[in-house]
């Protein structure tokens, strides 16, 4: 945990989320690629990040953005080749920038070989122990699960036979209970150790293992698909795995539990070493309920020893600036996208940069989602025909889906597609020709500013990154909290303007402060 040179990298990381398709194009056919991605590091260690995950890069047909794999140790040629993907890791290390990948357990696509071997051997194969297999009740799927993409989670295959998938009916679940997937597993986590990775982000990783008896789920029943008690050894024989690398490889989990001790629990020494807070994600814009949700979070983690690991955004939900620019419920759920509620971009930009610093100002590690850097919101009006996140068609359009979040980068110009190939998969509004980040990178008041000068400070100062906080009580309104040594937080969230308290320097600050910080306003202080 902690050696000669300090507490392990991971305890404290600000890691960088790339989702390759829409980060940046090296070969201008508007779909983002790994050139994109090199020619763009300098982005990325100028910000002062100190790792990036990438969302799947697998070979895909791409029906669940890349999170259908087909082949667990290749490059898509969409995005690159195998060389390219290593020179990549070689050429982030050399910049001091840690690289993590993404890995997908849970389920497959539809064209990995194994499912093509499964649907030509039949019911009863030993290719079909690899899924979940099942005949029918009747005309009916075996049971009455849900696929969280809308939909029954059963697919009929035309022997009679139904297969598992909770998401789409291309990416069907592996039967974790067969020996053969768990080997397959391990063997994959070392192609990519070997090849220079420093740790996975492991998808849906509260859902490998099923209850074999597959039993109908009323409301109110536990899940028979989430937290199930075979996951830790699982995870214990990952952690072997990754130990067995020199240099601290990490797993990080993608957990959405309910109950947080719950969720502590993979993160205890021998299994995961990080879970992303999604706690803190889904909270809404309220001094006391972020107050709960960061001292919940911390005792939590702090149970098992672990670092919390705080994230605003991601590839599946809607973007902050948006959310936060709501007058109402500025939370988020899956169930209530909040799609088309009127929005006050000022007021989200204004609410996501204190947020911001609230994030890089909390004990642990933190995540950035690319486009959080430049402000980027929510994109609302993609026209349906253009709309390609499965969770669009299966629920019949009632949920507009994931693409609005996943709108290529603007990155120089002054119109679409902003130096993203010569036309990007989605369209980009104009007015991101001031949110390019060309245009941000000169602009000192711009959010990419704000972020390069927090992940800085945040480097520097020796009272941020993994440590402790004690809660300063300035009024219920105010997030306020002092680390040491010498540094305190404010985050005015209540309605008027609250003088500052005494302080030897204002470090940075998210917006205009004067002797009071104003609503909506966070500010960070030298004690
Ligand atoms: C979580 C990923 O973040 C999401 O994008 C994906 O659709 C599901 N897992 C299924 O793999
Ligand atoms: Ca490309």
């Amino acid at each position: 945990m902690t050696s000669a040179q300090g507490p392990a990298w991971w305890r404290s990381a600000a890691i960088y989320q790339v989702y390759i398709r829409s980060f940046a194009d090296g070969n201008g056919d508007g779909i983002g690629d790994l050139a994109g991605v090199r020619a763009r590091l300098d982005h990325l260690a100028e910000l002062g990040v100190d790792a990036i995950w990438f969302t799947p890069w697998y070979p895909s047909p791409m029906d669940d953005g890349g999170y259908d794999v087909a082949d667990f140790r290749d490059i898509d040629p969409l995005f690159g080749t195998l060389a390219e993907a290593e020179a990549l890791i070689a050429e982030a290390h050399e910049r001091g920038l840690r690289v993590i990948i993404d890995i997908v357990p849970n389920h497959c696509s539809d064209e990995h070989r194994w499912f093509a071997a499964a649907l030509a051997a039949g019911p009863g194969s030993p290719e079909r122990q690899r899924f979940w297999f099942r005949p029918g009740r009747g005309d009916e799927p075996p049971n009455n699960w849900r696929s969280r993409f809308g939909g029954s989670a059963w697919t009929q295959v035309p022997d009679g036979e139904w297969y598992l998938h909770l998401y789409s009916s291309r990416q069907p679940d592996f039967n974790w209970d067969n020996p053969e997937i768990r080997t397959e597993f391990e063997d994959v986590l070392r192609f990519w150790f070997d090849r220079g990775v420093d740790g996975f982000r492991i998808d849906v990783a509260d859902g490998l293992v099923k209850d074999p008896s597959l039993p109908d789920v009323e409301p109110g029943d536990e899940s028979p698909f989430s937290d199930l008690e075979g996951l830790h050894e699982i995870y214990r024989s990952w952690r072997k795995i990754a130990d067995s690398y020199p240099g601290e490889r990490v797993l990080v989990g993608e957990m959405w539990l309910p109950d947080m001790s719950r969720a502590a629990r993979y993160l205890r020494q021998d299994e995961l070493h990080s879970a992303f807070n999604f706690d803190f994600l889904v909270c809404p814009w309220d001094a006391g309920k972020f107050r709960d949700v960061i001292s919940r979070t911390l005792r939590a983690h702090d149970e098992v020893g672990a670092p919390a690991a705080w994230v605003l955004s991601n590839h599946d939900v809607t973007r902050h600036v948006t959310r936060y620019g709501r007058s109402g419920d500025t939370g988020f759920s899956f169930a209530d996208r909040l799609h088309g509620t009127p929005v006050d971009l000022a007021l989200g930009t204004r609410r996501a940069r204190a947020a911001a610093l609230l994030t890089l100002a909390l004990p642990g590690g933190m995540y950035v989602y690319q486009g959080e850097e430049l402000g980027l919101w929510e994109i609302e009006d993609i026209p349906d025909a253009l709309r390609e996140d499965p969770v669009f068609a299966r629920t019949g359009g009632a949920d507009p889906g994931r693409d609005g979040c996943r709108v290529p980068l603007p990155w120089s110009g002054s119109a679409p597609p902003f130096d993203f190939g010569s036309s990007a998969w989605l369209p980009q509004p104009s007015v991101w020709s001031s949110y390019t980040a060309a245009a941000e990178g000169t602009d000192p008041s711009s959010m990419l500013s704000l972020y390069r000068a927090g992940l800085r400070l945040r480097e520097k100062l020796p009272a941020l990154g993994a440590g402790e906080l004690s809660w300063v009580s300035l009024g219920d309104g105010v997030l306020a909290f002092t680390r040491e040594p010498g540094f305190m937080f404010l985050l005015n969230f209540s309605a008027s303007p609250v003088p500052l308290p005494p302080h030897r320097e204002i470090l940075l600050a998210s917006g205009p402060v004067t002797d009071s910080i104003p609503t909506d306003t966070a500010v960070w202080l030298r004690s």
